[in-house]
């Protein structure tokens, strides 16, 4: 999604936010562009569509400036192309504004500027808040963009800069992210930390309705009606090598890699051997209300986080016996979802700033909810606005497609499903058992990744195809569908994912010579119903690749391909399950010669509606 860069200091800016803009780049773009000021202190802004490549090739060298801000754009409001590129400037080019965001009433206010004379450029919405501005503009940068953000109606991360006052950056937030850091006399902003560590030791996050001028001077925070803000800097808890490849040819591959290290860190701290049970210090204080009061549970997310959180379903029924509904957050925040006083709401994310779970979770806390969070960005909106929850500690997810996230969610899904199932019927026995084999699971997976040159041989076989189908059941339905959704993001072949069983209700149809269908079928307690499933596809001539349990013959007669899982308890199951299709998926986009870390049209964290 759109990133922001700023800086103001001593150093020259330039090379300062293309390094930020490049930081920036795992979220997703389709053009970039700068604005800085001149040594002739007037207003300059390049800006370019793809690539940031092609931005910093269209940066005449020697170029230096103290003050400027960047943007990498992902469009909302008019085709990517170099003139809806940000930055965006009034119609004397004075005043430059950078955006993440959508302003919902643009077309009004376009309609109001433009009979007042002001002459429109682009199709952005972003670029009416530029004329705002200057139509406002009486010898105060600041008071003219408070005006015009009173004006404006949606949500808003901005950066101006203006040649009437070229000293000076005014950033403000509503509803999109921006941090702001300093470090003697320079100053630094970003919707995303990652664009601005290893520059300062501390971070600020703004919130909402908040504006901040930076200059020489300083700091000065208000909110937008001129009430003084005390900033609280909080230490960055970042590790800069996290953010590169450390070797790998791309940041999925990296990040499926680390999965057995995040398997440990979802879990370090929080076993309680001795009770068979754990420890969420991020719940701690709702104990008492989950041990007596909770009797049914709502979980809302997005993609990814949405299969994970049809996993905390299954889990969370079997282990502590609670009723668990599972919503999409576009939908639930459009509905009249019931919630009572003995509802629990939890919202799962990686990004912490997905804004449909953001409006869910709003929209739940209105109507009297306890919200939580399964997150992993520490500090990030969700994060900050849930009444309560726990991290994942997945670290730094830069592949657009989301991988290492996915596994540390079902890990924290299945902490909190023995938490509430110790404090009901989970046995001592039942909770240890889990608990030993979690710990067992990091080695599996590593074993697992071995795999990979066969999993590779199974994608080269079927790059080529246009459709795949993905079944499972049980807990491998959400995984057949997890299995789909990246096959398609990464590599732009079609696939489906369905519940194993449904395929006689239509998707039998498809199945012929040329359809590759995946099964997901492991020794769990329903195997045998799926092998029926194979056998009816085997029946139709349908290409069968198989994932199952190591030392299970029967399958690898039956399936064309097939890749086994170590063996496992039934809970853990998806975890292992999810590697094989994540690298074949890899596989698949990588040899079609796709951009696998930014697919297009994706952006890591969805910021809009
Ligand atoms: C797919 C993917 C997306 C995200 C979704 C929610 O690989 O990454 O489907 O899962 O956009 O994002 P978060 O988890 O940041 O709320």
């Amino acid at each position: 999604m759109c990133g922001i860069v700023a800086y103001l200091g001593k150093n020259n800016a330039i090379p300062l936010l293309i390094k930020g803009l490049k930081r920036l780049e795992y979220r997703g773009y389709d053009s970039t562009g700068i604005a800085f000021i001149d040594k002739y202190k007037k207003l300059a802004v390049i800006k370019k569509k793809g690539k940031i490549k092609n931005l910093e090739n269209a940066i005449p060298e020697g170029l230096f400036s103290n003050i400027g801000i960047a943007h990498t754009r992902w469009a909302t409001h008019g085709e990517p192309s170099d003139i809806n590129a940000h930055p965006h400037t009034d119609c004397k080019g004075e005043i430059a504004v950078v955006h993440n965001g959508i302003i919902e009433n643009f077309r009004a206010i376009r309609d109001f500027l433009v009979n007042k004379g002001h002459k429109i450029k682009t199709d952005t919405d972003t670029e009416v808040i530029a004329h705002l501005i200057e139509e406002n503009y009486r010898g105060d940068l600041l008071e003219a963009t408070r005006m015009a953000l009173n004006i404006v109606e949606g949500t808003y991360g901005i950066a101006v800069i203006s040649s009437k006052e070229p000293d000076k950056i005014i950033i403000a937030r509503n509803g999109s992210p921006l941090a702001i850091a300093q470090n003697n006399n320079n100053y630094f902003a970003a919707s995303d930390a990652s664009a601005i560590i290893g520059n300062s030791e501390s971070l600020y996050y703004m919130k909402d309705k908040e504006i901040c001028v930076m200059s020489k001077e300083g700091l000065n925070i208000t909110t937008l009606d001129n009430t003084p803000v005390t900033p609280e800097f909080q230490k960055i808890e970042f590790d800069l090598s996290r953010i590169e490849k450390n070797g790998f040819p791309h940041f999925m591959l990296k990040e499926i890699y680390e999965q057995p290290e995040v398997v440990m860190n979802t879990i370090r701290g929080r076993i309680d051997m001795e009770n068979g049970d754990v420890r969420l210090n991020g719940l701690k204080n709702y104990e008492e209300w989950f041990r007596r009061d909770v009797n049914r549970i709502i979980f809302t997310a997005c993609g990814t986080s949405w299969h994970a959180s049809l996993i905390a379903e299954y889990l969370i029924e079997k282990l502590a016996g609670i009723p668990v509904e599972v919503e999409y957050a576009s939908e639930f925040r459009y509905r009249n979802p019931i919630i009572d006083k003995n509802t629990a709401v939890f919202v799962v994310t990686q990004s912490g700033e997905t804004a449909d779970t953001l409006a869910a979770l709003r929209e739940a806390k209105k109507k009297g909810a306890n919200v939580f969070g399964i997150c992993n960005v520490v500090g990030s909106t969700i994060a900050r606005e849930t009444d309560a929850g726990i991290y994942v500690h997945a670290g730094p997810e830069i592949g657009v497609a989301s991988t290492k996230a996915f596994t540390a969610q079902i890990v924290g899904a299945l902490l909190i499903a023995v938490y509430l199932g110790r404090m009901r019927n989970l046995s001592y026995e039942e909770g240890k058992n889990i608990i030993e084999n979690l710990l067992k699971l990091p080695a599996k997976i590593e074993g697992l990744l071995k795999e990979h040159d066969k999993i590779k041989k199974i994608a080269e076989k079927f790059k080529d195809n246009k459709n795949f189908l993905y079944l499972g059941r049980g807990f491998n339905f959400p995984i057949a569908l997890e299995g789909a959704l990246k096959m398609k993001e990464i590599s732009y072949i079609h696939a489906e994912g369905y519940p194993a069983a449904e395929m006689k209700h239509g998707p039998i149809a498809l199945i012929d010579e040329n359809m590759p269908v995946v099964f997901i079928a492991t020794k769990d307690s329903i195997y045998k119903k799926v092998i029926n499933n194979i056998e009816e596809v085997k029946a139709r001539n349908g290409n069968v690749i198989a994932i199952g349990t190591k030392g299970d013959k029967k399958l690898a007669k039956l399936a064309n391909y097939v890749v086994y899982i170590p063996k496992t308890i039934d809970v853990l199951i998806p975890i292992l399950t999810v590697i094989p299709l994540q690298l074949m998926a890899y596989y698949a986009a990588v040899l079609n010669g796709c951009d696998v870390d930014q697919p297009r049209n994706l952006a890591k964290s969805v910021t809009v509606e």
